[in-house]
C-alpha cells in the first residue's frame, strides 16, 4: 500500500503515529517492541517528532529495542553513522534503556562488523526468525535501500542476516542487514521524500524493471506488510495517487 502526503513534515508525523501505534500493539502483545531504524536524511524529522510531545509520552520507551538496518563502517561518533543520526534526533532525548539499544558494532573491518551484529540478532531472537515489529527503510535514487545496492552480491545473500558491502563508487564500506533477515518483518514501511526520489519510486512501484536492479522492489515479507509513505514531490510521477489523509 502507498500514502501520499503533502510534504516531509506531513508524511513524517504520520510516520512517527505509526511508530507509536505500532509499538502500543507490539507491547501489549508481547511485552516488547522491536524497531529497526533507518539511516540517511529522510527519518530524522519522524525522529524528532518522536522525541517531543504529545508522541514522546506514548510510546513505553522502556520497552522498546531499537536495532539498525545499516551502517557505514565508521566509529559511532563519526557524522556518517546511522547511529549517531538516530541518536541525536531521538534516543538521546527518550528514556530506552542503553542496553535496549543495539547499534552495528564498530570492528576492525566490516566483516567483522557484520558477524558480530550477526551474533546479536541471533543471540536476540533466539526462538527463530529476526521478526521485527517494525521496520523503517529509505530509497537511494539508484534503487537501494538500506545498504543493498544493485548488483552487488549482498542481494542474493540467502543464509547470513547481516553482510558487508563495498557499494561501487563509494569510499565508505558498509554493513547492511540481507533480504532474508528484513522479509521476516512484521511490518516494513519506506519513506521517501523529495522530487529526487520520483524517477526511483515509480520504476519501484510499476515491477517493469528486472528485480535485481531496484533491491527495494525485493523487499517482500514474508508474513507481513509493506507500507510506502511518499510526500507529493516523490510521488509526482505515479499514476495512482493514494491520499495518506
Ligand atoms: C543510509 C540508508 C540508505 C538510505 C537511502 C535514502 O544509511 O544511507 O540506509 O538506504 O535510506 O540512501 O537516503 P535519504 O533518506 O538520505 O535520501
Amino acid at each position: 500500500m502507498i500514502k501520499v502526503f503533502a510534504d516531509l513534515q506531513a508524511l513524517s508525523h504520520a510516520a512517527a503515529r505509526l511508530f507509536a501505534d505500532e509499538a502500543a500493539r507490539a507491547i501489549e502483545a508481547r511485552g516488547r517492541f522491536c524497531v529497526l531504524l533507518a539511516g540517511g536524511e529522510t527519518p530524522r524529522r519522524t525522529y524528532e517528532i518522536l522525541a517531543r510531545q504529545p508522541l514522546r509520552d506514548m510510546v513505553p520507551w522502556e520497552k522498546v529495542h531499537c536495532f539498525w538496518g545499516d551502517e557505514r563502517h565508521v566509529p559511532p561518533d563519526d557524522p556518517a553513522s546511522n547511529a549517531r543520526m538516530a541518536r541525536q534526533a531521538l534516543l538521546d532525548h527518550v528514556p530506552v534503556p542503553a542496553t535496549q539499544i543495539h547499534p552495528i558494532p564498530y570492528r576492525s573491518s566490516p566483516r567483522e562488523s557484520a558477524g558480530a551484529y550477526e551474533d546479536i540478532l541471533r543471540d536476540f531472537f533466539s526462538a527463530g526468525p529476526p521478526r521485527f515489529d517494525l521496520v523503517f527503510l529509505g530509497l537511494g535514487e539508484d534503487g537501494h535501500t538500506a545498504s543493498l545496492f544493485p548488483g552487488t552480491s549482498a542481494l542474493a545473500e540467502r543464509e547470513r542476516w547481516v553482510v558487508e558491502v563495498s557499494p561501487a563508487g563509494e569510499v565508505m564500506q558498509r554493513i547492511t542487514l540481507t533480504l532474508p533477515a528484513i522479509n521476516q518483518a512484521a511490518l516494513v514501511v519506506f519513506l521517501v521524500s523529495g522530487a529526487g526520489k520520483s524517477r526511483m519510486l515509480r520504476e519501484a512501484q510499476e515491477d517493469v524493471t528486472p528485480l535485481q536492479d531496484i533491491p527495494a522492489q525485493l523487499i517482500r515479507p514474508a508474513d507481513g506488510e509493506l507500507l510506502w509513505l511518499v510526500d507529493r514531490d516523490a510521488a509526482r510521477l505515479l499514476q495512482q495517487r493514494a491520499s495518506g489523509g
